[in-house]
């Protein structure tokens, strides 16, 4: 497979009190071309950060190392109207909230047709073709009559759809899609998941998916990255981390999910949380906090991400039994 976007040894450092506080330190992964790949871990690991990496959307005071390449293309030192240049014709990104990439006073079809002109040198009317043709491509009917509604007149699956048609309209050979059905019923959630992958094929884009929910991975992704406090903990083939986890968090990420077997038993959840930035230990194993395996090597530097068979890992002692799972859960 050919490889659209490597990221090597990307740190985000923040501006502390006393000293910078990494959020991303040492993220290194690729995505291939036509590939999902599932970006997983809690709340405050590092998962949106990265994909605003690769947007050029950091906040500003954030400092950025390392190198992120989109075909062959270096995209940390790129100037601001190269940025402009690059979002939304080469890689795009949908949100959680779909009203958080929509103009709640502008007519959801000009939104579309604004996304295409702003690449393309085209006529109004051209412009409009291509995004009806779009809003049908993402499921839409009466695209006409729907082209003059406002964001508000849309319910939030229909929003989303339109989200994902301003996204796509340029064909961007990569999508980063953040949580992108979170907001949204159980129901819909599964239509945009089929819809996101109808597309991926049909315009062979590769997509960055991340999510909390593994569910989502498994459905969704041929490869899945495991985040921690700002590291990668674990990478390999989707079937092969969730059947046979091996970093104690995958392990206890993966016994978190509510399962029919779990039904009527105390769904267990992670003890602890991710320590805010600023709490951070550093020098030590990022999960040394919350690790029931953890010894004394583990606090005495950060391990490295090793490649273990098919699969990276970053853990002095990974694996375990595999009826522990259940005991934990
Ligand atoms: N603008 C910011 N200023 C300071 N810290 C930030 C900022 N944005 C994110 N962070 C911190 O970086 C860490 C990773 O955040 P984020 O990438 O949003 O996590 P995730 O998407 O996995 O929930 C968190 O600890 C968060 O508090
Ligand atoms: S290195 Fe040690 S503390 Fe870190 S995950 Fe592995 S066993 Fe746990
Ligand atoms: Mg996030």
């Amino acid at each position: 497979m050919k490889e659209l976007l490597r990221i090597e040894e990307l740190s985000v450092a923040f501006p502390g009190q006393q000293q910078e506080a990494k959020a991303l330190d040492s993220v290194s992964f690729t995505v291939g071309e036509g590939e999902i790949v599932g970006l997983v871990g809690e709340s405050g690991c590092g998962k949106s950060l990265t994909a605003l990496t690769v947007m050029g959307l950091l906040p500003e005071k954030a400092r950025a190392t390392g190198s992120v390449r989109l075909e062959g293309r270096e995209l940390l030192t790129l100037s601001e109207t190269e940025l402009c240049d690059v979002r939304g014709s080469q890689v795009s990104m949908i949100f959680q909230e779909p009203m958080t990439a929509l103009n709640p006073l502008m007519r959801v079809g000009d939104q579309i047709a604004e996304a295409y002109r702003s690449h393309h040198n085209a006529f109004a009317s051209e412009a409009r073709q291509a995004t009806l043709e779009m809003m049908r491509s993402v499921g839409l009917s009466r695209v006409e009559a729907l082209y003059d509604e406002y964001p508000h007149r849309l319910s939030g699956g229909m929003k989303q759809r339109i989200v994902v048609a301003m996204a796509l309209i340029n064909r961007p050979a990569l999508l980063i899609a953040d949580e992108p059905t979170t907001a949204l019923d159980v129901t819909i959630q599964l239509q945009i998941l089929d819809l996101l992958r109808e597309l991926q094929a049909k315009f062979s884009t590769s997509v960055l998916l991340i999510t909390h929910n593994l569910g989502i991975v498994h459905k969704m992704c041929s490869r899945v990255i495991v985040m921690y406090a700002g590291y990668i903990v674990e990478e390999g083939a989707t079937s092969e981390v969730l059947s046979k986890p091996l970093h104690p968090y995958t392990r206890r990420l993966l016994a978190a999910i509510p399962t029919v077997e779990r039904q009527g038993k105390a769904l267990y959840s992670i003890p602890g949380i991710v320590a805010p930035l600023e709490e951070r230990q550093t020098g030590v194993c990022p999960f040394s906090q919350r690790c029931d395996r953890a010894f004394a090597p583990c606090f005495r530097g950060v391990p490295p991400l090793r490649e273990v068979g098919d699969r990276k890992l970053r853990c002095l002692l990974p694996g375990g039994e595999t009826d522990e799972l259940s005991i934990i859960a």
